[in-house]
C-alpha cells in the first residue's frame, strides 16, 4: 500500500474523502492533518474527528495551520454549513487529536504521498520548513482548467490561499492537479444516494451528508447534483487509471484583481515553460464511485 498523509477541511466531501483512503486497501493512510478552510481550524478538526470515529478509523489526526499565510480567511458556510460538516447526527466522539503540528506529524511520516483536500497552507508551510525531498508527490484537489467556483475565475481552494498554492506548485514535487473540470463529472446522483444508504450506519452517515451537499449546491449553484470533488484526489492514488492526466504548466494568479486564486493552466504550451504539473482532464465516473462505495462498505 502506498503511504499516504492526507490534509483536508471537512467538509462534506474531504470526509468521503478520509473515508476512501482509509478503506482502500491500495492506501497506507498514515496521518490526516487539518486545515482552516471550509471552516474554521476548530470546525474542520471537530469534523475529522467526527467522522474518523464514525468509521473506527484511529489513524492520527493533527491540527495544522489556522489561517491563509497572507489573506484573511475565507470560509465556505453557504456549502458547508455553520459547522462545516452539517446534514449528519453524529455519534460520541473517540479519537482525539496528537499534540505536535500537521507539518510535523508529516514530517515524521514522509517519504509519503501528500494528498491536499483543502487550501495548500500546511502543504506550503511544510515544503519551507522541511524542503521537497521527502514528499513523493502532491496529489491536489483545486483549480481548474476551466472557470472557478468561488469567483468566476477561481476555485475555492486556491482562493483562500493562492500563496501557499504558488508556493506548491513552484515547489519542483511532483504534482497532480485535480481541478473543478474532472471534479464536476463527479456528481452524486439520487442513485448513488441510495446506494450510500443501503451499506449500513456509515453508508447512512454518507448519504445524509450527501443529501445536504445536494441542496447547498442546487441553491448556490443549480446543480442537479452535488460534486465529490476530493476523493477523485484519492482515487489518482488508489488507481491512476481511474483519472486521465496531461502535463502542462500551471501558473497561480496572485496579484489579480478580478482573477486572484486563478490557475492558469497552459495546455497548448503558449508560454513556452516547463510543465510542473500532471492535470487532471478525464475521469472514470463509474469505477470511481465503485471505489468509494467499497470502501465505505468496507469500513462498515
Ligand atoms: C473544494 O472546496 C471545498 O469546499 C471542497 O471541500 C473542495 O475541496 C471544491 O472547490
Ligand atoms: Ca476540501
Amino acid at each position: 500500500p502506498i503511504p499516504t498523509v492526507l490534509d483536508c477541511d471537512p467538509g462534506h466531501d474531504d470526509a468521503i474523502a478520509i473515508l476512501l483512503a482509509a478503506g482502500a486497501p491500495e492506501i497506507d493512510l498514515r496521518a490526516i492533518t487539518t486545515v482552516a478552510a471550509n471552516q474554521t481550524l476548530d470546525k474542520v478538526t471537530l469534523n475529522a474527528r467526527r467522522i474518523c470515529s464514525a468509521a473506527g478509523i484511529s489513524v492520527p489526526i493533527a491540527r495544522g495551520c489556522a489561517r491563509p499565510l497572507v489573506r484573511t480567511l475565507h470560509v465556505a458556510g453557504d456549502i458547508h454549513g455553520e459547522s462545516g460538516m452539517d446534514g449528519p447526527a453524529f455519534g460520541a466522539i473517540s479519537v482525539d487529536v496528537v499534540e505536535d503540528h500537521a507539518i510535523d506529524v508529516m514530517h515524521r511520516n514522509m517519504p509519503a504521498t501528500l494528498v491536499a483536500t483543502g487550501a495548500l497552507t500546511n502543504v506550503a508551510m511544510y515544503l519551507q520548513r522541511y524542503g521537497t525531498a521527502s514528499v513523493r508527490e502532491i496529489v491536489l484537489m483545486g483549480g481548474s482548467t476551466e472557470r472557478g467556483n468561488t469567483t468566476p475565475y477561481a476555485e475555492f481552494n486556491i482562493y483562500v490561499d493562492p500563496e501557499a498554492a504558488q508556493i506548491v506548485f513552484d515547489s519542483g514535487v511532483p504534482i497532480t492537479m485535480i481541478g473543478l473540470n474532472v471534479t464536476h463529472q463527479a456528481l452524486v446522483t439520487p442513485a448513488v444516494v441510495a446506494r450510500l444508504n443501503e451499506i449500513g450506519p456509515l453508508g447512512r452517515i454518507c448519504g445524509d451528508l450527501m443529501t445536504f451537499f445536494a441542496a447547498t449546491y442546487r441553491e448556490v449553484f443549480g446543480f442537479e447534483a452535488p460534486p465529490l470533488h476530493d476523493p477523485v484526489a484519492v482515487a489518482q492514488v488508489i488507481d491512476p487509471t481511474l483519472v486521465t492526466c496531461v502535463e502542462a504548466f500551471v501558473g497561480i494568479e496572485t496579484v489579480g484583481t478580478l482573477t486572484r486564486g486563478a490557475t492558469v493552466v497552459d495546455l497548448h504550451g503558449r508560454l513556452g515553460r516547463e510543465p510542473n504539473a500532471r492535470v487532471a482532464v478525464g475521469l472514470d465516473v463509474d469505477r470511481f464511485f465503485d471505489r468509494v462505495i467499497d470502501a465505505v462498505a468496507q469500513l462498515t
